[in-house]
């Protein structure tokens, strides 16, 4: 590959379902800000060259203050109302020229390893977009008004997880149209998707959970004060 990976980390949500009142970029696991928490692993990765983060407009200056031991932080900014907005306001900030693998994460998912980035970027390097997928354990219902209306063939059906790899080139292009044709983009596969260009998919993980809920922070607490998977978490 050309050039090492860029990695967006997005932490400009305002944390609704969290109810903590701020936005979970500050939030305390282990110990540390889950901001800081989540970009270790890219600060750590070897195929990921540069890190730009995005956060609230409010906290800016707390990020960048939070942020500064790392190596690889090239940016701090300010998001924006959407994700895609926050996902926009990081691309702009790419060295210029670069052409690499552009990976989005979410900050909420604070136990990517490794070997994930590793895989995502590889995929994303082959086929243009690439994301880890989790299977569903549960069945799934459609549900209207209180009532089942349909059972879902779980076998097609998985949950999608970050981070989300992209050939830049093929992003910057996704996210022109979608902008031009005024979408709302779920995650940033979405954006690829409806250009009809193919994702590839790389097996997720039950660990790299998105931190939503005050039940998942106290999931991920638990992890940590586990001897077993909590080591190098
Ligand atoms: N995100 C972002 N900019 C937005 C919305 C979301 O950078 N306008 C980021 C969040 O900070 C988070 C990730 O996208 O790291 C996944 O979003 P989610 O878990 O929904 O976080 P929040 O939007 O903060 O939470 P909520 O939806 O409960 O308000
Ligand atoms: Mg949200």
């Amino acid at each position: 590959m050309s050039a090492k990976a860029l990695a967006i980390l997005v932490a400009a949500g305002r944390g609704e379902r969290m109810g903590a009142g701020r936005p979970k970029a500050f939030l305390s696991l282990g110990g540390e800000p889950l901001l800081l928490k989540s970009a270790r692993p890219f600060e750590a990765a070897t195929s990921v060259g540069t890190i730009v983060a995005v956060v609230p407009a409010t906290d800016e200056e707390a990020a960048r203050q939070l942020l500064a031991p790392l190596r690889k932080i090239v940016a701090v900014v300010a998001g924006g109302e959407r994700r895609q907005d926050s996902v926009l306001a990081g691309l702009r900030q790419a060295p210029a020229g670069f052409d690499g693998i552009v990976l989005v994460h979410d900050a909420a998912r604070p136990f990517v390893k490794a070997a994930l980035i590793d895989a995502v970027i590889d995929a994303a390097a082959r086929t243009g977009a690439a994301l880890p997928v989790l299977p569903l354990v549960d069945t799934l219902k459609r549900v209207r008004e209180g009532r089942v209306v349909e059972t879902l063939d779980r076998a097609e059906l998985g949950a999608a997880q970050t981070p989300q790899g992209f050939r830049m080139d093929l992003l910057v292009d996704a996210y022109e149209q979608a902008f031009r044709d005024r979408v709302t983009l779920s995650d940033e596969a979405v954006a690829v998707e409806r250009i009809g260009r193919p994702v590839a998919v790389v097996p997720g993980s039950a660990l790299n959970r998105k931190i939503t809920t005050p039940e998942d922070l106290a999931w991920a607490e638990e992890i940590l004060a586990s001897p077993r998977v909590g080591a190098g978490a």
